[in-house]
Parts: structure tokens; sequence; C-alpha cells
């Protein structure tokens, strides 16, 4: 593996970090405290080619590789984690499914306006009774007569829930064939039926949109079905393997924002006659926070090689989710550590590193799910090596 970066890379990382630093920091206390939906700099990140960053430059988006998506989401997420998912999932879960099984109508229809940042859309697999358990789509999707469907069921925890324009929505149209029976739906707001349910309340990434969805007899048309019928539950999991990616690079983004406050800290705080940054108890623990940081950082770019490679990268984008989540938290809990007092205090920032961190070790699959994933993986790939 090499992880040189190329000048490319350092052009796009280096742009992400000052429009980040720039455009989203500014705002982000505020927005933490209101709930507010970045909506203006949603729509600059647009312009600048950030909402469909691997999509091809025909569909709209950037054509960038996987590897530029993890330096822009960890310089974002740095700053605002709710910016971050709000960009993972558009450019992971949304723009990559309909590039990947979209007909080149969708593409035309769907993909160019998200691609380019005019609109966002949603990724709906989560429902009130379906979590970690995805097969088990109580959500129901009936063929009619004229090739339509009509849609019936629920969809919990969407993100961009409801600022969406579009809602790639998964549901059990043929009964009785398990996950082999479900299919994956363009969903537009306003199609009759489907109703936007409230906005939670969230301990972080409180400004980004997550809401519960409805549908009551919505009429689907068939050039609406995304890939073909019954494909539906591998259509999701493929998509999760690579919004993995995404969601490890905003925890990583958190673990580095919540670090470099804690270092820089150490410098301006006295105690026992000099810096704190003096102190073994406190050098130890940004040792420590450096090197997971690090580690985090290399398994995120290992996997977005991977994937850039068309290799296989199931199980490196499950290691970074894991590794990236678990770290966020307990370097945002350091970092609070080595701030004191002051580091529990909104003013000093660095206390919603700990909020934002939390939910990384639970959405686009929890760390018990990777775990399961990457068990799986590794000894699939065991038995292949023994043939
Ligand atoms: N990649 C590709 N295919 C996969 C896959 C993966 N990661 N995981 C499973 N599959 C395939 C299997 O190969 C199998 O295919 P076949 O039928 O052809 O053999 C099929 O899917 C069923 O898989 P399993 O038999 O392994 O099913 P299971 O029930 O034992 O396990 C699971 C499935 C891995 C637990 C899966 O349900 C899962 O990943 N659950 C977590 C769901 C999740 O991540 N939800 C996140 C919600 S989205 C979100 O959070 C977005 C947001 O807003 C931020």
């Amino acid at each position: 593996m090499n992880f040189q970066l190329s000048e490319d890379h350092i052009a796009i990382q280096q742009a992400a970090r000052e429009f980040a630093e720039n455009e989203i920091a500014p705002s982000a206390v505020e927005r933490d405290k209101t709930g507010e939906f970045p909506t203006e700099i949603i729509q600059k990140l647009g312009e600048l080619g950030f909402m469909g960053m691997m999509v091809s430059p025909e569909w709209g988006g950037s054509g960038l590789d996987c590897v530029s998506y993890v330096l822009a989401m960890e310089e974002f997420s740095k700053v605002d984690a709710s910016v971050g998912v709000v960009l993972s999932v558009n450019n992971s879960l949304v723009c990559w499914v309909i590039e990947t099984f979209g007909t080149a109508e969708q593409k035309e229809k769907f993909l160019k306006p998200l691609a380019s940042g005019k609109v966002i859309g949603a990724y709906c697999l989560s429902e009130p009774g379906v979590g970690s358990d995805a097969t088990q789509q109580a959500t129901t999707a009936t063929l009619q007569p004229d090739g339509s469907y009509l849609m019936n069921g629920a969809k919990n925890w969407i993100t961009n829930g409801t600022t969406a324009t579009h809602y790639i929505v998964f549901a059990q149209s043929e009964p009785g064939k398990g996950h082999k029976g479900i299919t994956a739906f363009i969903v537009d707001k306003g199609m009759p039926g489907f109703e936007i349910g409230h906005k939670e309340d969230k301990l972080g990434i409180r400004s980004s949109d997550t809401c519960s969805l409805g549908f009551t007899d919505v009429r689907i048309p068939a050039d609406h079905v995304l890939g073909a019928v019954g494909q539906g539950f591998k259509i999701a999991m493929e998509t999760l393997n690579g919004g993995r990616i995404g969601i490890a690079s905003q925890a990583l983004g958190i673990a580095s924002g919540a670090f470099e406050k804690a270092v820089k800290y150490t410098f301006e705080r006295h105690a026992f006659g000099k810096p704190i940054n003096q102190l073994q108890a406190i050098q130890f623990k940004l040792a420590d926070m450096q090197v997971k940081v690090e580690a985090a950082r290399l398994l995120c770019l290992n996997a977005a090689l991977k994937k850039d490679a068309h290799e296989s990268y199931i199980k490196e984008a499950a290691m970074a989710k894991l590794y990236a989540s678990t770290i966020a938290n307990e370097v945002a809990n350091q970092a609070v550590q080595v701030h004191g007092g002051y580091g529990y205090v909104r003013e000093y920032l660095v206390e919603r590193s700990i909020r934002d961190a939390k939910i990384t070790e639970i959405y686009e699959g929890t760390s018990e799910i990777q775990h399961i994933v990457i068990a799986r993986q590794l000894l699939k790939e065991y038995e292949l090596q023994q043939g």
C-alpha cells in the first residue's frame, strides 16, 4: 500500500481545510445549540463539487477518488461532524447507489442534481422495529397491474430526512422470499401518502437533520425501481460498505479535531509552574491520542485505496469504521480530560466532540455489527486461501 498523497490529494485536503475553517467553523457552535440545518454551507459545498465527489463528471460529479473523499471528510468533520454526515450520506449512500445501479434515465433525472448539490438525498433502511437485523424489512411495496408499486410502512433515524428531495427506500416487494424479496426504490418528496415525521432532538450531530418517515399507499412508478427487483438487500449492503468509509472518516475527523484542541491547550495552560505539556501525565495522554488518530487515519486510507483499486473492501471498511468510531470516543474523552473543568463547558468547544462521537458507534452499522462483518469476512478469506 502506498500512502503517499499526490499533489492533487493535498490540494483537495487544503481546499477542504480552508472551507472548514472559514465557512463551517464560525457557525458550528450556534448550529449545535439551535439544531439549525447548515443549508447555505451545503449549497456552497455543492457549488465546490463536494456533494458528489466521486461521481463521474458526466453525471455532474467531481470524478475524484475515495482517498480524496476520506481527506475531505476528515477536514469537514474536524470542525463540524454534522456537516460531515450530511455530506457522507449524499456522497456514499445516495449518489453512489444511483450511479452504480441506476439506469441512464435515473442518472439524468436524479443523480445530476444530487451530485451537483442542487438537492440532497437520504437513505432509508432502518425502521422502528428493524435496525441491525436489516433483512427483516417490514415496509412493503406491492406490485400493481400497471407495473407501479404501492408502498406502506415506516422508516426511522433518517439522516437528511426533512431536507432531502429524493429518498432511497428499501421495501419488501416479494413477501415470503426473505431478503431476496427486498427491492430498492427512489421515492420523491411530495409523492401523495409520503409523510415526513418530526425532527429528532439528538445528543450530538445536532445540526444534521434526522427524522422518521411514513408511507401510506404511496404510488411508486415502475421507473423508480433502483436496480433489479429482489436485489435490494444486496444493494443496501454494498452501499453501506462505502458508507462505512465515510463514517469512519467522520469519526477520524472528530478525533483529530479534539486531539488538536487538546495539544493547543497544553501550551496555554500552566500548572505546577510550567505548561501542562511538560507533565508526564499529560504527555502520555497526548501520545496515546496521537497513536490512535494516526492508526485510524491509516485504516481509513487503506479502505479507500482498496475501493479505488476495485478490490474487495468490505472488511477494510468495517475495520476502519469500528476502530475510528471507538477511538473517536476515547480521544474525545481524553481531550476533555486534558482541558479539565474548561473542557466541560461549551465555551471551549471540545465537549461537543464527546457528544458527536457517540453516534459513529451506532449508525451505518453498530460496532457490534462491524465485528460480525469483519469476522465473517476474515473467515471467508481464510477458507479461500486454504482452497
Ligand atoms: N456487502 C455485500 N453483501 C453483503 C454484506 C456486505 N457487507 N453483508 C451481507 N451481504 C449479503 C450476503 O452475502 C448475503 O447474500 P446472499 O443472500 O447472496 O448469500 C445477504 O447479504 C444476506 O446476508 P447474511 O446472510 O450475512 O445476513 P445476516 O442477517 O446474517 O447479516 C447483516 C446481515 C450483516 C447483519 C446486515 O443486516 C447488516 O449489515 N446490518 C446492519 C445494518 C446497518 O448498517 N444499518 C445502518 C442503517 S443506514 C444509516 O445508518 C445511514 C445514516 O442515516 C447515517
